[in-house]
């Protein structure tokens, strides 16, 4: 994988910041974004600190100006683009189905599903010319189980799984590859986010490992190994397929 170039979103903290460190571990030069650009640009100095050659942009995902310009970057500072990972996710509130709200709804599949489509769309002429490469959406456990209460989260990590299948069949014959991964718990911001929602914090947490047969929540750098796998040759007969990473928990 040594001096291709990578995109990531949500690349400034959790699952995305563990690809990004992945991908810089294998010689990849990485362009990734989010919307804080402190954070964003904290992660990108202490990475470049390590010998990482990476860059931050400022980017909102449900914006395809702001997509087009990541991927632009890609290409004025790097000069290519082989591998996409679109990961930048929210998990919205906790609400039943009828009672949701319909702009917290909308932004929920916005961020995830359409941020996805977002990313895809300027990340595959690009990939394209380079001879083919590979691409790899978050999904999610919710995007293979149905969850209560964050029913938006769930119908977005669902369609990410479709995007995924349908654009595997569509690009096959450009030599890009198209996976979906999905996670169980992982212990990152959004899943405190989750904790904090409920009653019981602490118990909430404990209920969560229980649901994992390997007992236990992922780090995020599990699931950045499985990502940047399925990009590397190790995976080169893989396509149109959603991976779970989740210690067991769909195995039920
Ligand atoms: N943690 C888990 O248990 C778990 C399980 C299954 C799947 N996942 C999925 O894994 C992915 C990463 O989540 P995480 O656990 O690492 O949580 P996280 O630390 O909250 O990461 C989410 C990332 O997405 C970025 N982001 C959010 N909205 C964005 C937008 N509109 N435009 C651009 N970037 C945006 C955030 O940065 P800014 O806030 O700066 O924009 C942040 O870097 C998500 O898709 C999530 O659904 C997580």
């Amino acid at each position: 994988m040594k001096d291709k170039v990578a995109m990531v979103t949500g690349g400034s903290t959790g699952i995305g910041k563990a690809i990004v460190r992945e991908f810089v571990a294998n010689g990849v030069r990485v362009v990734f974004c989010g919307r804080r650009n402190d954070e964003g640009k904290k992660v990108e100095a202490e990475i470049r600190s390590i010998g990482g050659d990476v860059i931050f942009v400022t980017c909102d995902v449900t914006s395809g100006d702001q997509v087009k310009k990541v991927v632009e970057t890609a290409l004025e500072k790097f000069g290519r683009l082989d591998f996409g990972i679109n990961n930048a996710g929210i998990m919205g509130e906790n609400h039943p189905l009828h009672e949701y709200p319909e702009d917290i709804w909308d932004n929920v599949v916005n961020v995830n599903l359409k941020g996805a489509w977002l990313s895809m769309k300027y990340q595959i002429p690009e990939i394209i010319k380079t001879g083919g490469g590979a691409i790899v959406n978050v999904s999610s456990i919710s995007g293979i189980n149905g969850v209560v209460g964050i029913n938006p989260y769930s119908a977005a990590k669902h369609g990410i799984i479709g995007l995924t299948k349908s654009g595997a069949l569509e690009y096959a014959k450009k030599n890009i590859r198209i996976n979906a991964i999905c996670p169980g718990a992982v212990k990152t911001e959004i899943l405190e986010e989750l904790f904090h929602l409920a009653k019981d914090p602490i118990e909430a947490e404990k209920q969560l490992v229980k649901l994992h047969p390997l007992h236990r929540i992922a780090s995020p750098e599990e699931i950045a190994k499985a990502a940047v796998w399925l990009c590397s040759d190790d995976a080169s007969f893989i396509t149109g397929v959603a991976i779970p990473v989740d210690g067991g928990y769909s195995a039920k």
